[in-house]
């Protein structure tokens, strides 16, 4: 009897969840599997929202962004009784294995299946780059490109008018697409939850800037660093007497098609996903480990720390002002 493979979208969604749920019904079929995809993430999956699909079904999709599965955050999903739901709606379509494809809420729903007999695959699928357990994960590069693309544009206006431009990103509790796209575009300043700056601090080096030849300044903020970025910006201006605005990215910053890398690493991910499964594993997760994709346990990732990220700052303080 040839195995029976589902695969899920969950929480955010990323760009490059197409590639990899592509890359997980292609190489599954030809692998010999029924392949299974669940619209709407866990929620769905409860619903029993679940369809079997050829290698057609993801014809297309590699360039686009979002997720064609759907995603959805199911808080309720802790609960075993909600639990027992999505194991019995798995089994009523003779479903043993489900590849995940999400962050740790994912993973975390993933470990609880696991441990009620379902064989279970997580992907790190999210714009954050937030999981302890890979170097990289899916949508983070696509994310960095696109606030890149932003403040390109906000440089411009922030130039002609001589002012500064607080640009607030997502990333959760994690700073690296703050740092990232900080590093990429040069900024002023790049404010992290693994480094953040007092703002009196945060005054003194913008009145320093100012007192220079360049007369204009971009600072790049990581959300929830400043409960509203609107009223810092003011308390900025009062303090410095320096013209200043603040931008805050959004959700823009989760859309667009794909770059090369996040098409390719998830493909990467997807194919050696169902690879795991006819291997045996159940209760794991993949990894990016340097470039190698490796094979951990979900518990055991869950408890992982993410190393905080000073390097790179560090080494552009000998770049910039
Ligand atoms: O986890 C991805 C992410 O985009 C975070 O960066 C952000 O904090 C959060 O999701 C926003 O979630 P929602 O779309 O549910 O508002």
């Amino acid at each position: 009897m040839s195995k029976k493979i589902a695969v899920l979208t969950s929480g955010g969604d990323a760009p490059g969840m197409n590639a990899c749920v592509r890359a997980v019904i292609r190489s599954g079929i030809k692998s010999g599997c029924d392949m299974y995809v669940i619209y709407d993430g866990y929620k769905g999956l409860v619903e029993g929202k679940i369809e079997q699909v050829d290698r057609n079904f993801v014809s297309d999709i590699i360039n686009r962004g979002g997720t064609i599965l759907r995603t959805a955050r199911l808080p309720e999903f802790k609960e075993d009784a909600i639990q027992k739901m999505a194991v019995k709606q798995l089994s009523d379509y003779g479903i043993d294995s489900l590849i995940v494809i999400g962050g740790d809420g994912t993973y975390r729903g993933a470990a609880e299946l696991a441990k009620k007999g379902v064989h279970t695959v997580g992907i790190p699928g999210t714009i954050d780059n937030d999981i302890a357990s890979t170097e990289y994960t899916i949508g983070f590069d696509t994310c960095c490109n696109t606030i890149c693309e932003c403040v390109d544009k906000i440089r411009d206006t922030t130039t002609s008018h001589q002012r500064c431009t607080f640009i607030e990103v997502m990333g959760n509790k994690c700073g690296d697409l703050a740092l990232y796209s900080g590093v990429a575009e040069g900024v002023e300043m790049i404010i992290t939850p693994d480094d953040p700056i007092e703002d009196e601090k945060v005054f003194e080096k913008l009145k320093s800037l100012k007192g220079g030849k360049k007369k204009h300044s971009l600072v790049i903020v990581s959300e929830k660093i400043y409960p509203n970025i609107f009223e810092f910006v003011k308390k900025v201006t009062e303090k410095t007497g320096i013209e200043t605005r603040a931008e805050i990215l959004g959700h823009l910053q989760r859309g667009g098609s794909p770059t090369s890398k996040d098409r390719i690493e998830a493909t990467r991910f997807g194919i050696a996903a169902v690879q795991a499964i006819l291997d045996g594993e159940s209760s794991i997760c993949l990894g990016l480990h340097n470039g190698k994709i490796r094979r951990i346990n979900i518990d055991e990732a869950l408890a992982m720390k993410r190393p905080e990220n000073h390097e790179l700052l560090e080494a552009i303080k000998l770049v910039n002002r």
